[in-house]
């Protein structure tokens, strides 16, 4: 392993357990929760997973140039909402998966009612944690500004208007065309909120904003694609969710439209695009996002 990677492997450590100690205490000391609620939410939240939504959002703060502590609570919001989004897309009335993260799904767990409830929990805790920036700093109208992203990009015109249009893709019917279109809102939008949330945060301005929307849109893209191609080639100890479930619910995928070698050319392809809009927008320090980009196309799990 060469330097570089071996600072690129710290830096990752680093940043995941600065977000995993921030999530362990996302609940308030004195709020009162039903038990069973909140160990479901917990449950969930923390089982793990790459947390690459909020380092992707503490990358983008560094890159422009800003303290990546004031971006930890945005950061940490958009991992409530993937959780939420994980949670619910798990349930036997969507993908119908029993395992996630290494164990099994919430709904296995807790019942379908309470994973549901849970989802709603995480999904309202989001807006919380970004109203608290302003107190690490963030100004007001930028909390503002994150929650308008926020609601824009993982509400129906949003994550959640991509996962709906992938309940109704049909093999056959919908081409790629408008799979790219599901997948840049059921993943893209999500990935592409935690960027500019970092910015944000970090004051960046419309350029570097403009630079960081191409960058979340392109790598968002790479990202589901991988997914895609991970369902059928990967392992599933690493992933910690079953494998071969896109083809159990006859999901309309990359792989399944353009094939597995033409769906890897792509993710490549995209991870240059992202990696150019980054270098060409002139950040004081961007080679974590750059870094971040190959790291994402080269993942197995
Ligand atoms: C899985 O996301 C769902 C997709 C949008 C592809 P991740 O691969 O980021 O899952 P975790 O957070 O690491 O579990
Ligand atoms: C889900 O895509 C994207 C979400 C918004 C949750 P998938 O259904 O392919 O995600 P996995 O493979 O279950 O993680
Ligand atoms: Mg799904
Ligand atoms: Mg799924
Ligand atoms: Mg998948």
């Amino acid at each position: 392993m060469t330097e570089q990677a071996k600072a690129f492997r710290d830096y990752l450590q680093e940043r995941t357990a600065m977000v995993e100690e921030k999530l362990r205490t996302v609940w308030p000391p004195d709020w009162e929760i039903p038990p069973r609620l909140r160990e479901s939410m917990d449950y969930s939240l923390l089982a793990g997973g790459k947390r690459m939504r909020p380092i992707l959002a503490l990358g983008a703060a560094e890159a422009a140039g800003g303290r990546t502590e004031a971006a930890l609570g945005a950061a940490c919001a958009v991992e409530l909402v993937h959780t939420y989004s994980l949670i619910h897309d798990d349930l036997p009335a969507m993908d119908n998966d029993d395992y996630r993260r290494g164990r099994l799904t919430n709904h296995k767990v807790y019942g379908d009612a309470m994973a549901i409830l849970a989802g709603d929990g995480l999904l309202t805790h989001a807006f919380r944690l970004v109203a608290d920036s302003l107190q690490e700093g963030v100004p007001a109208e930028t909390c503002v500004q994150i929650v308008a992203d926020l609601s824009r990009l993982a509400g129906p015109h949003g994550m959640v208007g991509g996962q709906a249009a992938d309940m109704e893709g049909v093999q056959g019917i919908t081409d790629v065309r408008e799979l790219q279109a599901i997948h840049t809102h059921k993943t893209g939008d999500l990935i592409v909120f935690s960027l500019l949330a970092g910015g944000r945060c970090a004051g960046a301005g419309e350029q570097q904003l403009d630079a960081l929307r191409i960058y979340g849109y392109s790598i968002g893209l790479a990202f589901q694609i991988q997914d895609d191609i991970l369902d059928l080639t990967g392992d599933e100890a690493k992933l910690g969710k079953p494998v071969k479930s896109d083809e159990r619910q006859q999901k309309v995928t990359y792989p399944y439209l353009i094939g597995l070698e033409e769906s890897k050319r792509k993710v490549e392809e995209l991870t240059e695009e992202a990696k150019r809009a980054i270098r060409q927008a002139g950040f004081p320090k961007p080679q974590r996002l750059l870094e971040l980009a190959d790291y994402l196309m080269n993942r197995d799990h």
